[in-house]
């Protein structure tokens, strides 16, 4: 149901939409469609975005960003989120809106901020406009917009294959504590995706069974060890600098560090949240890091708000 706006008065539906951190990203050889195939398992974490659409009137789409890197985001049609709000509509000329993004999600971060706006953008204009859409409908249509797209729909910890988008529920055990380090500037995705083809190191989709055991265990020290993203090499060559924040986590206590996604971002596990907060607090000294915020796994996906 959508709510009234308190100030326009007009139609108004709010959605709380989650981070990702990649636990292993396994990543073949690029194919004919310009993508790689994945095997990678996500989870996501308890850093929100938040997207208000509001109603707007026939055919018209606008969006507004605020918080977290709000300067580095499109205001125009290259947004994921009017995109998405876009696409959602079709050809219904009655239909539009105007989005309002908040973000505490870094951007270009390797946590999918934009594909998670892009995400909560389908579910808000669904309900604004009364669609019959199930979150399955969302998500495939999120796929059209990008691979990243219908996990934050999904939430709690998934296997994404394909292009990482065909996703796959697995049950885990336990609740994971993570310090996220966020890196000054964001990296590209295709950019890391093209050095991870020029240093030609492929060793295969298969998401490692270690890793899928500790999290079926909750056994947060092995997974910690068994953490793996094939795009980190591609990642530290063109951000030296990550390698230290990722010596820097590990010296300090962390169970296991790893780049999330295609970085720059560098997530730790630690073994409880005091322990999270102290390593968030050393970590922090460090010059390359900008910030860091601290957050538990898994979540579930994009959630309306009343
Ligand atoms: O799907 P999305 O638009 O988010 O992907 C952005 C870019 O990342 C793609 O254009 C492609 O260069 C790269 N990519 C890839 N293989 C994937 C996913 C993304 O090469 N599985």
């Amino acid at each position: 149901m959508a709510a009234d706006d308190e100030t326009t008065g007009r139609a108004s539906v709010r959605v709380r939409v989650p981070a990702k951190i990649n636990l292993a990203l396994c990543v073949g050889p690029l194919g004919s469609d310009g993508y790689h195939p994945l095997g990678t398992a996500f989870q996501a974490v308890s850093l929100y975005d938040e997207v208000t659409a509001t109603d707007a009137g026939p055919g018209h789409f606008s969006v507004t960003v605020t918080g977290e890197g709000a300067a580095d985001v499109p205001g125009d049609d290259a947004n994921l989120a009017l995109r998405a709000a876009r696409l959602l509509a079709g050809h219904n000329p009655r239909l539009g809106a105007h989005l309002g993004i908040r973000k505490a999600i870094p951007v270009a971060g390797g946590m999918a901020g934009g594909s998670a706006d892009g995400a909560a953008a389908l579910l808000a204009c669904s309900v604004l406009w009364d669609l019959d859409q199930s979150l399955d409908d969302l998500q495939l249509l999120g796929s059209e917009l990008g691979s990243d797209v219908p996990f934050p729909l999904h939430g709690g910890t998934a296997i994404g294959t394909r292009r990482g988008d065909r996703l796959l529920a697995l049950l885990t055990r336990g609740t994971y504590h993570w310090v996220l380090a966020f890196a000054h500037g964001g990296l590209s995705t295709p950019a890391v995706f093209r050095r991870f083809d020029e240093l030609g190191r492929i060793t295969g989709t298969e998401i490692p069974p270690p890793l899928l055991n500790a999290l079926a265990g909750g056994d947060a020290a092995a997974l910690g060890r068994t953490l793996r993203n094939d795009l980190q090499p591609a990642a530290l060559d063109l951000r030296p600098e990550l390698a230290g924040t990722l010596e820097r986590g590990l010296a300090a206590g962390a169970l296991g560090g790893v780049i999330s996604g295609s970085g720059p971002t560098c997530a730790f596990l630690a073994s409880t949240e005091s322990r999270a907060l102290t390593l968030a607090a050393d970590l922090s000294q460090l010059p390359q890091v900008r910030a860091t915020r601290v957050a538990v796994g898994p979540v579930p996906g994009a959630k309306l708000l009343t």
